[in-house]
């Protein structure tokens, strides 16, 4: 007889490792994601409270990356804003809502991130559905 020893993430197959949250960058990090068979990019971010938020990588004006910068300064703590290399959108940290710029009342895609014994990960079950801009 054979057996199998499981990882106990393997049940967890579509949660995809990022980082931790004591690794996040102040000005927020980059990370690869899948969304079905198409490599995509995300934002996180550490709030204040210390709790984290992910957006897709890309602007609500044009279809153009949110930031392209490295490394990435994106976000602004003190301010409590993100915004868009490309003509300077500003979206609320918090739910993503641009509150100032041409996309100004639209919302950046939000990325369903959980956090786990100070282990953040992404639900690529739950992105794989996403093929719009
Ligand atoms: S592409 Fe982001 S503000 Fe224009």
């Amino acid at each position: 007889m054979r057996f199998v020893v499981l990882d106990p993430r393997s049940y967890h197959a579509c949660m995809k490792r990022i980082t931790t949250v004591d690794e996040i960058p102040e000005s927020g990090m980059k990370f690869a994601y899948n969304e079905g068979p198409l490599d995509e990019e995300g934002i996180l971010v550490r709030m204040p409270d210390g709790s984290v938020r992910a957006y897709k990588n890309q602007c609500r004006h044009l279809p153009m990356r949110l930031d392209d910068r490295a490394p990435s300064e994106f976000f602004d703590a003190a301010k409590g804003q993100l915004t868009c290399n490309s003509h300077g959108a500003v979206f609320r940290p918090d739910d993503g809502l641009c509150t100032n710029g041409p996309c100004k009342g639209s919302h950046l895609k939000v990325l369903p991130v959980t956090v786990e014994d100070g282990v953040v990960f992404v639900d690529e079950s739950a992105t794989s559905s996403f093929f719009d801009v």
